[in-house]
């Protein structure tokens, strides 16, 4: 091992998050799923819903995306422009059911990645955000190159999740009405936001604010530990069964489910 690889944290010992997603759309009958950053599809085509929505300025697709599914949309676009553009209606048929969101791995672009997403969803979705919880330090450069560099040689050679950490603490400090849990899904956590309010101005109105606050914050160990002393980690498996209760099959086969439990 490189000794210069200072670890922030030991590794997450939970499901995969792809196992984590795949289990977590057939667990809360996920009708409508939206990716930011689908690269390859290996975690869009685990996905079991009824129409799923993609969004990547370059699709890489190695896997049958269309796989337990009805319906598939794809943006090849980036996302901001796919949200700027977006008709609700029109272009994905209605409000989103569980998100997951691991495109840019810069804090502001996966803040307004979270604050668009938020906009699109119902107070009952489910927002997954990747990499949050990053493991040494060399993986949390801003700069993906500057990542490659100093991790050559460590156990994690190649691995980046830049600084998206962050988005952590500026959802605990600007949107406390939120739920965020920490999970330790292997390799680098989820994040999972419920309790949404999609009517929320909170991180828009203060978007360029935040931004300026967040960006004089170091992007360090001394942060990042500071985020994992403040937030209990749960594990994989006990996070899907709080979410599992979730049903969004909203027809009347839903509201039989719900009925009988
Ligand atoms: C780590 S990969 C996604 C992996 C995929 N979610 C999975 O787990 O199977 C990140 C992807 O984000 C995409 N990306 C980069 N910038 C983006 C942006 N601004 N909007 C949407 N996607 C972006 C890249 O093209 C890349 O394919």
């Amino acid at each position: 091992m490189n000794a210069s690889e200072p670890l922030i944290a030991g590794p997450h010992q939970g499901l995969a998050y792809t196992e984590l997603l795949a289990r977590l759309s057939r667990a809360a009958a996920v009708q409508r799923y939206l990716e930011v950053g689908v690269a390859q599809g290996e975690v869009f085509g685990r996905i079991a819903c009824r129409h799923a929505v993609g969004v990547d300025p370059e699709f890489t697709l190695k896997t049958n995306v269309a796989a337990n599914k009805a319906k598939v949309s794809l943006f090849q676009v980036m996302s901001d422009t796919f949200f700027e553009h977006l008709n609700l209606r029109r272009d994905i048929g209605g409000r989103i059911d569980l998100a997951f969101l691991d495109g840019m791995h810069l804090f502001e672009f996966l803040l307004r990645d979270f604050m668009n997403t938020e906009a699109i969803c119902r107070r009952d979705s489910i927002i997954a955000m990747h990499d949050c919880l990053p493991l040494a330090e060399p993986m949390v450069e801003r700069d993906p190159m500057r990542a490659e560099e100093r991790s050559l040689g460590t156990p994690h050679q190649g691995w980046w999740t830049g600084d998206v950490w962050k988005v952590v603490a500026i959802l605990t400090k600007y949107r406390p009405d939120l739920d965020v849990m920490l999970v330790d899904a292997a390799p680098t956590g989820l994040v999972i936001v419920t309790g949404l309010d999609p009517a929320s101005p909170v991180l828009k109105r203060r978007y360029p604010a935040i931004v300026e606050e967040f960006s004089a914050i170091p992007n360090d160990r001394a942060g990042i530990g500071r985020m994992y002393a403040e937030h209990r980690i749960t594990p994989a498996e006990e996070a899907l069964r709080r979410l599992s209760g979730r049903s969004y099959t909203h027809g009347r086969a839903g509201v039989l489910k719900r009925l009988l439990g």
